[in-house]
């Protein structure tokens, strides 16, 4: 495996490179942008109504010698969507990498789930993920190449009581992952799904104290894992070294899920 040799921070090379993320204003998708940026790519990425904590990214990631921009946008809109790419191939260029990672939950018990709490998560989980694909697809097979990364979930492989709308998006999401790598991989566009277990970050800080410590007490591990565990294999799967890796969905979570 090379090193990276321009930056000299003993990793990957993303060096010309442009990456758009979906939910990057906080947690792990700024972890991944924030990581990307620090092996040479500009980042393009997306929030919603987050604009203060986007401005501060924006900022960290030009402090690192790249380009950034922040867009405020709805990835359930497909319009929206399909106007932010569309923008985003206009200003930076080519687009290489696509990290769909923008996420909500609205836990509860199916008994007491809203049909509009199981609406709410698929839009944005998973009708999000397509949004972008789907948008972004044109411009991955006229260059023929390109890298999508999903932020799946261990709960969309193994389930969870409380969780009915967030598994399911998941789960979905590892669907739309293989599908697409099977459509793309003769143009040499790959798909990968990341399923993290349990990240510090605000969604995670916002769970109950019960809830929280029963999470923890599941991870062989006995600790939460930090956004970097996300963005160093975001930042593998995106890199060269990984061109040959397709449709696979690679847990990151401490052995929580085994
Ligand atoms: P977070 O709540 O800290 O950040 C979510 C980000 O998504 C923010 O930037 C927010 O502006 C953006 N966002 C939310 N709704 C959006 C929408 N409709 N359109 C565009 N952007 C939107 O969440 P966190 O913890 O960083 O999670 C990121 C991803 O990782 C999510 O997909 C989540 O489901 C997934 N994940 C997180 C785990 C954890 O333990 N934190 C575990 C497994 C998966």
């Amino acid at each position: 495996m090379l090193l990276c040799k321009h930056r000299g921070r003993g990793m990957f090379e993303l060096t010309g490179k442009t990456a758009i993320i979906t939910g990057a204003s906080r947690g792990i998708g700024k972890g991944i942008a924030l990581k990307f940026a620090s092996l040479g790519a500009n980042v393009a990425f997306m929030h919603f109504n987050d604009g203060e904590k986007a401005e501060e990214t924006v900022k960290e990631l030009e402090a690192l010698g790249v380009r950034a921009k922040a867009y405020d946008c709805n990835v359930a809109d497909f319009e929206a969507s399909k106007k932010v790419i569309d923008e985003v191939i206009e200003e930076f260029g080519e687009v290489h990498i696509l990290v769909n990672n923008a996420g909500i939950v609205r836990d509860g018990l199916i008994l007491s789930m809203k049909e509009s709490d199981f609406d709410a998560v698929i839009s944005v989980n998973l009708k999000g993920a397509f949004n972008m694909t789907k948008n972004i697809y044109p411009h991955f097979m006229k260059k023929r190449r390109g890298r999508i990364i999903n932020i799946s979930s261990i709960v969309g492989i193994n389930g969870n009581a409380g969780q009915a709308n967030y598994a399911s998006a998941k789960a979905g999401m590892i669907g739309l992952t293989k599908s697409v790598a099977k459509e793309l991989g003769s143009r040499n566009v790959t798909a990968n799904a990341i399923a993290p277990g349990f990240i510090k970050t605000d969604m995670t800080d916002g769970m109950p104290e019960k809830a929280r410590e029963a999470a923890l007490a599941a991870i062989p591990m006995k600790r939460a894992g930090q956004v970097d565990d996300i963005a160093n294999l975001a930042a593998f799967l995106a890199s060269d070294e990984a061109s040959y890796i397709t449709g696979e969905v690679i847990r990151v979570d401490g052995g929580m899920a085994i």
